[in-house]
């Protein structure tokens, strides 16, 4: 109905500019979004907009619109999981705190997801309130409160990491557990040790969107930064480093070497400092290992790829759970340490001593 009334309206709209008078748009329509005029259309819906048209070009890059997780609308009902993975649940879930599928005209998430610009008149976004993590500690770093609606931990720690836990192979945060990275939380944390973070919720804008939509490059075809959110490109390797560079200067990728290479920064103890997402594989490959040697996850070996999954079975120790958990939590974050470095590196070697000596 209301998409029926729009093309009506821009099909008027596009009449009059094919008739030719210039930009004399006199109609005075009065829509129920507020607009009272086709003229306020074309303050976005003009050829020269390089706003929206940056937008939408990096925006056919981006893993939002191209994926095969962004609409689920009836593949999985009655579950929850449309609040995150489509159009519709999303708008609903932050509107109304529920969902109510099944909905009717289902989309993919898209531009009317995070914005509303035919109720605002402007790209506001529809969210940007402090998002409470699973475990109640509060995210609030202004538009990043965005991402973290999505991006954050399924389940909680506190109540999942407990003795006797019958663990499944999707024990763990489920994907996406980025909110809970960036604040430094959502890790089990064994009593006896310091928890320490590295500082990037506070420092870089937005907490995700500094780095994810920083640093635009038309040129490269919009295919990093901006509205594609990628870091990389994954067809040429072009990344966003340059950017890094403001705060890290010794920073030449992702995969940096700290500033003095001295052991203390072989923070995998294999006996050569390495660049930083380096040295969080091989301590992750660490506790994997540990954890494979007890029988709690399973190794499958193609190549030269050495690739750990969870494995079902009860564990009588929370502390064990945890270890196994924090495996989990670092393995879905996916930014191979970059986002918290120094509170991965703290899971990690606290897990490894624990389950070393129990
Ligand atoms: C604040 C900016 C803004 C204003 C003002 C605006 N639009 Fe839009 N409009 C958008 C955006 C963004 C899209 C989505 C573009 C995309 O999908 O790439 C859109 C999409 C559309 C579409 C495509 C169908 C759809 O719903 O996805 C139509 C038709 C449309 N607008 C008509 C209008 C009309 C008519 C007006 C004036 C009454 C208007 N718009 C005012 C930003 C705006
Ligand atoms: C409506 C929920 C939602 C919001 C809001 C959201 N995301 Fe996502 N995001 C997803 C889903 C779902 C996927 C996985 C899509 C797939 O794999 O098909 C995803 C994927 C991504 C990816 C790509 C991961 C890959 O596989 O390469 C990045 C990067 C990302 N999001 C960053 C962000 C940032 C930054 C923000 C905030 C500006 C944000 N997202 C906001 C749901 C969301
Ligand atoms: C709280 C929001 C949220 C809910 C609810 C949610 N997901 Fe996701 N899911 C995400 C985000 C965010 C990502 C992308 C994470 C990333 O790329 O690191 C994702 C990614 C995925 C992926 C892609 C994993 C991959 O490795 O590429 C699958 C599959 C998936 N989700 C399935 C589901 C299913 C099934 C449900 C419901 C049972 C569900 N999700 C519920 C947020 C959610
Ligand atoms: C996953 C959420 C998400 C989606 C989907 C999304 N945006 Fe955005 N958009 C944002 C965020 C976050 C910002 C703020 C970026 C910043 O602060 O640098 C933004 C900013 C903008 C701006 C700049 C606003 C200004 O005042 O400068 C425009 C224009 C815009 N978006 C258009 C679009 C269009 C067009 C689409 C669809 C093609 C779209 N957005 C889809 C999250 C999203
Ligand atoms: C300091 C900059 C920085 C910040 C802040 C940041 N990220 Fe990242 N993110 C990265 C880098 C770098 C990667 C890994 C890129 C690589 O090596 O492939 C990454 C990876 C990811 C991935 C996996 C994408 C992929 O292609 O593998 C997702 C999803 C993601 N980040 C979401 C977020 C969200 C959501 C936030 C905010 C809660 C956030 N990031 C904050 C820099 C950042
Ligand atoms: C706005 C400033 C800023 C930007 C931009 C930034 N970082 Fe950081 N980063 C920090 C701060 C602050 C710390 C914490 C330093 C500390 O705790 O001593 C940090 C810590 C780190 C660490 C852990 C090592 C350490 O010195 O503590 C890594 C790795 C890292 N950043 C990688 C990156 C990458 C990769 C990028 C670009 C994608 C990036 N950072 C962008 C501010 C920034």
């Amino acid at each position: 109905m209301k998409r029926t009334m729009i093309f009506t309206v821009l099909f008027a709209v596009a009449l009059i500019f094919v008739v030719g008078c210039e930009r004399k748009v006199t109609n005075e329509i009065t829509q129920t979004n507020g607009f009272t005029g086709a003229d306020q259309c074309m303050t976005c819906h003009n050829d020269t907009d390089g706003r929206l048209l940056q937008a939408q070009g990096e925006w056919a890059n981006s893993i939002h619109a191209s994926g095969n997780n962004i609409d689920y609308t009836n593949r999985d009902f009655p579950s929850d999981c449309v609040k995150c993975h489509d159009h519709e649940g999303f708008v609903d879930w932050i509107t109304t705190d529920t969902i109510h599928p099944p909905y009717e005209n289902v989309s993919a998430i898209g531009c009317f997801t995070c914005h509303a610009p035919h109720t605002n008149g402007d790209f506001r976004l529809r969210a940007d309130g402090p998002y409470t993590l699973a475990n109640a500690v509060v995210f609030d770093h202004e538009s990043g409160n965005l991402c973290v609606n999505c991006h954050h931990s399924r389940s909680n720690v506190v109540t999942e990491v407990v003795d006797n836990k019958s663990v499944s192979t999707r024990f763990g945060p489920h994907h996406g557990p980025q909110g809970e990275m960036i604040e430094g939380t959502g890790g089990y944390q064994y009593s006896g040790y310091t928890y320490t973070s590295s500082g990037h919720a506070s420092s870089v804008r937005g907490a995700c969107v500094g780095c994810h939509m920083g640093n635009q490059q038309a040129h490269d075809g919009y295919k990093i930064g901006g509205h594609s959110f990628n870091m990389v490109d994954e067809e040429t390797g072009a990344n966003l480093v340059k950017w890094c560079d403001d705060c890290h200067s010794k920073a030449t990728s992702y995969d940096f070497i700290a500033d003095t290479v001295i052991a203390v920064y072989d923070f995998d103890k294999n006996g050569t400092v390495e660049g930083y997402q380096t040295e969080f594989r091989g301590m992750l490959d660490s506790l994997a290992r540990v954890l494979y040697a007890r029988g709690l996850l399973t190794r499958t070996i193609s190549g030269t790829d050495t690739t750990y999954s969870g494995k079902s079975s009860t564990v009588a120790d929370k502390g064990i759970v945890g270890a196994i958990w924090n495996w989990s939590t670092l393995n879905e974050d996916r930014s191979e340490g970059i986002h918290n470095f120094k509170y991965a590196k703290d899971l990690i070697w606290s897990s490894i001593n624990y389950v070393n000596t129990h």
